[in-house]
Protein backbone atom coordinates (compact mmCIF):
# COMPACT_ATOMS: atom_id res chain seq x y z
CA UNK A 1 0.00 0.00 0.00
CA UNK A 2 1.63 3.59 -0.79
CA UNK A 3 0.82 6.12 1.77
CA UNK A 4 -2.16 8.23 0.94
CA UNK A 5 -0.55 12.06 1.31
CA UNK A 6 2.20 10.47 -1.85
CA UNK A 7 -0.67 8.86 -4.00
CA UNK A 8 -2.62 12.39 -3.52
CA UNK A 9 0.07 13.93 -4.63
CA UNK A 10 0.92 11.72 -7.54
CA UNK A 11 -2.55 11.99 -8.63
CA UNK A 12 -1.80 16.12 -9.17
CA UNK A 13 1.18 15.62 -10.23
CA UNK A 14 -0.25 13.98 -13.33
CA UNK A 15 -1.89 17.11 -13.96
CA UNK A 16 1.10 19.02 -14.31
CA UNK A 17 3.12 16.46 -16.47
CA UNK A 18 -0.07 17.05 -18.82
CA UNK A 19 0.24 20.63 -18.04
CA UNK A 20 4.39 20.32 -19.25
CA UNK A 21 2.84 18.28 -22.20
CA UNK A 22 0.44 20.70 -23.42
CA UNK A 23 3.22 23.23 -23.19
CA UNK A 24 6.05 21.71 -25.14
CA UNK A 25 3.02 20.85 -27.31
CA UNK A 26 2.14 24.62 -28.47
CA UNK A 27 6.00 25.26 -28.48
CA UNK A 28 6.23 22.60 -31.41
CA UNK A 29 2.97 24.07 -32.80
CA UNK A 30 4.56 27.74 -32.66
CA UNK A 31 8.17 26.13 -34.21
CA UNK A 32 6.26 24.21 -36.91
CA UNK A 33 4.53 27.42 -37.99
CA UNK A 34 8.10 29.41 -38.67
CA UNK A 35 8.99 26.44 -40.92
CA UNK A 36 11.79 25.15 -38.42
CA UNK A 37 10.87 21.50 -38.32
CA UNK A 38 14.02 20.58 -36.07
CA UNK A 39 12.89 22.61 -33.80
CA UNK A 40 8.98 21.50 -33.96
CA UNK A 41 10.11 17.53 -33.75
CA UNK A 42 12.49 17.64 -30.71
CA UNK A 43 9.37 19.30 -28.91
CA UNK A 44 6.67 17.40 -30.33
CA UNK A 45 9.30 14.69 -28.81
CA UNK A 46 9.29 15.93 -25.58
CA UNK A 47 5.91 16.73 -25.19
CA UNK A 48 5.11 12.77 -25.54
CA UNK A 49 7.40 12.24 -23.17
CA UNK A 50 5.67 14.32 -20.51
CA UNK A 51 2.36 12.51 -21.35
CA UNK A 52 4.93 9.12 -21.11
CA UNK A 53 5.06 10.67 -17.52
CA UNK A 54 2.05 10.35 -16.50
CA UNK A 55 1.02 7.68 -17.77
CA UNK A 56 4.22 5.85 -15.73
CA UNK A 57 2.43 7.99 -12.52
CA UNK A 58 -1.04 6.31 -13.78
CA UNK A 59 0.79 2.73 -13.96
CA UNK A 60 2.21 3.81 -10.29
CA UNK A 61 -1.39 4.01 -9.26
CA UNK A 62 -3.13 0.91 -10.63
CA UNK A 63 -0.11 -1.15 -9.45
CA UNK A 64 -0.38 0.51 -5.94
CA UNK A 65 -4.50 0.35 -6.18
CA UNK A 66 -4.70 3.60 -5.17
CA UNK A 67 -7.20 5.97 -6.58
CA UNK A 68 -6.98 7.63 -10.13
CA UNK A 69 -8.38 11.06 -10.76
CA UNK A 70 -6.87 12.49 -14.10
CA UNK A 71 -6.70 16.03 -13.41
CA UNK A 72 -7.69 19.18 -16.01
CA UNK A 73 -5.24 21.24 -17.00
CA UNK A 74 -5.03 25.01 -18.46
CA UNK A 75 -4.32 26.02 -21.52
CA UNK A 76 -0.59 26.36 -22.20
CA UNK A 77 0.82 29.83 -23.15
CA UNK A 78 0.65 29.86 -26.90
CA UNK A 79 2.17 32.96 -28.16
CA UNK A 80 6.08 34.01 -27.94
CA UNK A 81 8.32 37.07 -28.40
CA UNK A 82 10.67 35.57 -30.42
CA UNK A 83 12.28 32.27 -30.93
CA UNK A 84 14.01 32.17 -27.29
CA UNK A 85 10.92 32.42 -25.49
CA UNK A 86 9.93 28.88 -25.50
CA UNK A 87 12.99 27.35 -24.91
CA UNK A 88 13.23 29.86 -21.56
CA UNK A 89 9.72 29.21 -20.76
CA UNK A 90 10.49 25.22 -21.04
CA UNK A 91 13.68 25.40 -19.08
CA UNK A 92 11.68 27.18 -16.22
CA UNK A 93 8.88 25.10 -16.79
CA UNK A 94 11.44 21.60 -16.05
CA UNK A 95 13.19 23.63 -12.79
CA UNK A 96 9.45 24.06 -11.88
CA UNK A 97 8.63 20.19 -12.62
CA UNK A 98 12.15 19.47 -10.93
CA UNK A 99 11.08 21.22 -7.23
CA UNK A 100 7.70 19.17 -7.55
CA UNK A 101 9.58 15.79 -7.98
CA UNK A 102 12.05 16.50 -5.16
CA UNK A 103 8.62 17.71 -3.13
CA UNK A 104 6.80 13.99 -3.85
CA UNK A 105 10.10 11.90 -3.25
CA UNK A 106 10.15 14.01 0.05
CA UNK A 107 6.70 13.05 0.88
CA UNK A 108 7.36 9.15 0.14
CA UNK A 109 10.44 9.58 2.61
CA UNK A 110 7.98 11.44 5.28
CA UNK A 111 5.34 8.57 5.27
CA UNK A 112 8.09 5.67 4.85
CA UNK A 113 6.78 4.52 1.92
CA UNK A 114 9.78 3.06 0.60
CA UNK A 115 8.23 1.63 -2.72
CA UNK A 116 7.05 5.36 -3.88
CA UNK A 117 10.35 6.69 -2.78
CA UNK A 118 12.05 3.86 -5.12
CA UNK A 119 9.44 4.58 -7.97
CA UNK A 120 10.35 8.57 -7.88
CA UNK A 121 14.20 8.22 -8.36
CA UNK A 122 13.82 7.29 -12.27
CA UNK A 123 12.04 10.58 -12.60
CA UNK A 124 14.88 12.36 -9.77
CA UNK A 125 17.48 11.08 -12.74
CA UNK A 126 15.23 12.28 -15.76
CA UNK A 127 14.84 15.77 -14.08
CA UNK A 128 18.47 16.49 -14.52
CA UNK A 129 18.86 15.14 -17.59
CA UNK A 130 15.76 17.27 -19.11
CA UNK A 131 17.37 20.65 -16.87
CA UNK A 132 20.75 20.47 -18.59
CA UNK A 133 19.15 19.60 -22.11
CA UNK A 134 17.07 22.63 -22.24
CA UNK A 135 19.53 24.94 -20.82
CA UNK A 136 22.38 23.63 -23.71
CA UNK A 137 19.41 24.49 -26.29
CA UNK A 138 18.87 27.95 -24.58
CA UNK A 139 22.44 29.12 -24.90
CA UNK A 140 22.17 27.51 -28.67
CA UNK A 141 18.84 29.51 -29.15
CA UNK A 142 20.48 32.65 -27.48
CA UNK A 143 23.55 32.46 -29.78
CA UNK A 144 22.12 31.89 -32.92
CA UNK A 145 18.60 34.11 -32.72
CA UNK A 146 19.38 35.72 -35.34
CA UNK A 147 20.24 32.87 -38.08
CA UNK A 148 17.37 30.32 -37.48
CA UNK A 149 19.36 27.93 -39.96
CA UNK A 150 22.15 27.92 -37.58
CA UNK A 151 19.63 26.19 -34.69
CA UNK A 152 18.35 23.86 -36.92
CA UNK A 153 21.45 22.39 -38.04
CA UNK A 154 22.26 22.56 -34.21
CA UNK A 155 19.14 20.39 -33.35
CA UNK A 156 19.96 18.22 -36.76
CA UNK A 157 23.18 17.40 -35.50
CA UNK A 158 23.05 17.41 -31.51
CA UNK A 159 19.55 16.07 -30.82
CA UNK A 160 19.29 12.51 -32.01
CA UNK A 161 16.34 10.52 -31.03
CA UNK A 162 16.94 9.28 -27.11
CA UNK A 163 17.45 5.39 -27.37
CA UNK A 164 14.58 3.20 -25.14
CA UNK A 165 15.53 3.77 -21.66
CA UNK A 166 15.25 0.18 -19.77
CA UNK A 167 15.20 1.20 -16.51
CA UNK A 168 12.28 3.42 -16.93
CA UNK A 169 8.87 2.89 -15.08
CA UNK A 170 6.14 0.95 -16.84
CA UNK A 171 3.54 2.93 -18.44
CA UNK A 172 -0.37 2.44 -18.17
CA UNK A 173 -1.81 1.92 -22.46
CA UNK A 174 2.04 0.56 -23.52
FE1 LIG B 1 7.95 15.20 -16.84
FE2 LIG B 1 10.02 17.18 -18.20
O1 LIG B 1 9.44 16.21 -16.77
Amino acid sequence: MAATRFTDQLNVQIGNEFAAHHQYLACAVYYDALTMPQMAALFYSQALEERQHAMMMVQYLLDTDAPVKIPGVEAPVAEFADVVAPVQLALDQEKTVTEQINGLLRIAREENDYASEQFMQWFIKEQVEEVASMSDLLAVVTRSQDDLNDIEDWVAREEGGADADPTAPPAAGD
